[in-house]
């Protein structure tokens, strides 16, 4: 595939995840209809100790799934979390990349996702057979996936990364090897600029992030000229904004790209009153939850992730009730799979 780096955003239609058959299930469930949410929120509190259940949440949740969960955090602590977890039952509210690693990491617990339609634009670039066939090609190269794939694709690379230790992975392939890197371009371009390697870039997208532009970082910089800016290495705008910083225009000791769980680390001691955040908006309630005095100003209010806005507290409950929407990952593709992701957590 040609390297092209422009973002067009007819080639990304808002996906379609409002009406799945989880969103008409909790709408026709005469019990959950009458449930106010006070009480939705204490029947899943009530059903998770009664099914000795631990909730993970990904800092893109809905205020309300995050505020009940017993864990959020980003793709890497989540990962983290299902592996050391005791309870015998996962309820994951993230997208099903996101269950499937941890159905993966614990094949004696049972994972449950409230809505299984909860996708990834990003993962869904690229395909298994897409993969062998890139393999074919560079026979002497190595493969490192970012965690946003399916199962079946991890299956067919050598390493796993996440947004937050995608540069060590990258450090810990052998000198001298040549890397395939997929499937998203900035955080490519990125850790090219990064780790100084060669790298060969897939060239997928999110539609959240690359739409996240160079003139969004310019306009919220010039309302607020002392803010931090805090970009996710997906972002649309992070080749620019890395050569705005080699050329002075952004400040150095203000400009940080960082996976959720940087921006997380970074607001608890940043003393600066604004914040400006390149990344999906659901970021922001974390952060006010873990620094309340400051100002979080979106470089998009429109960077929702629609798939991750599909789990919900009704959703979240049938779950529990019902014991859906269990997420297995069957052999040989659980195996092969696991490889690339021990190297991911050995990486850690
Ligand atoms: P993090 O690993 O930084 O949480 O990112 C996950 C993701 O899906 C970004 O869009
Ligand atoms: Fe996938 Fe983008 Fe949503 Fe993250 S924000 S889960 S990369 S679609």
């Amino acid at each position: 595939m040609a390297e092209e780096l422009t973002f067009d955003p007819g080639r990304h239609p808002r996906p379609t995840v409002v009406d799945t058959p989880a969103t008409r299930a909790v709408a026709a469930d005469p019990e959950i209809a009458r449930l106010s949410q006070d009480e939705l929120i204490s029947r899943i509190r009530d059903l998770k100790r009664k099914r000795e259940a631990v909730i993970l949440s990904h800092n893109y949740e809905i205020g309300p799934i995050q505020d009940i969960a017993d864990f959020v955090g980003d793709s890497l602590q989540l990962s983290q979390q299902a592996a050391a977890t005791d309870a015998p039952l996962i309820v994951f509210c993230g997208v099903h990349f996101m269950a499937e690693t941890a159905a993966i990491l614990s094949p004696e617990k049972k994972v449950l996702i409230p809505d299984p339609m909860a996708g990834c634009s990003l993962a869904d670039t690229v395909t298994a057979e897409q993969v062998r066939k890139w393999r074919r090609e560079h026979p002497d190269h190595v493969i490192v996936a970012y965690v946003n794939t399916s199962a079946a694709v991890k299956a067919e690379v050598d390493y796993c990364c996440t947004s937050s230790n995608a540069a060590q992975v990258v450090r810990a392939v052998p000198e001298g090897k040549e890397i395939l890197f997929l499937p998203d371009m900035f955080l490519g371009l990125w850790l090219r600029a990064t780790t100084g390697r060669k790298i060969h870039l897939w060239m997928g997208e999110c539609h959240v992030h690359a739409g996240i532009r160079p003139e969004d970082v310019r306009a919220r910089m010039d309302e607020h000229p002392a803010a931090h800016l805090l970009l996710h290495p997906e972002c649309g705008c992070v080749s620019q904004c890395m050569t705005a910083l080699a050329d002075g225009e952004l400040p150095k000791d203000r400009t940080h790209i960082l996976s959720t769980g940087g921006m997380v680390k970074h607001v608890r001691t940043c003393k600066e009153r604004t914040d400006l955040i390149g990344t999906e908006v659901g970021m922001i309630h974390r952060l006010r939850k873990e620094n309340p005095d400051k100002e979080y100003v979106p470089l998009r209010a429109d960077a929702i992730c629609e798939y991750m806005k599909t789990i919900t507290l009704p959703k979240l409950y049938r779950s529990l009730r019902d014991m859906v929407y269990e997420v297995r990952v069957e052999e040989p593709i659980a195996s092969r799979a696991r490889r690339a992701i021990d190297r991911m957590m050995e990486n850690a």
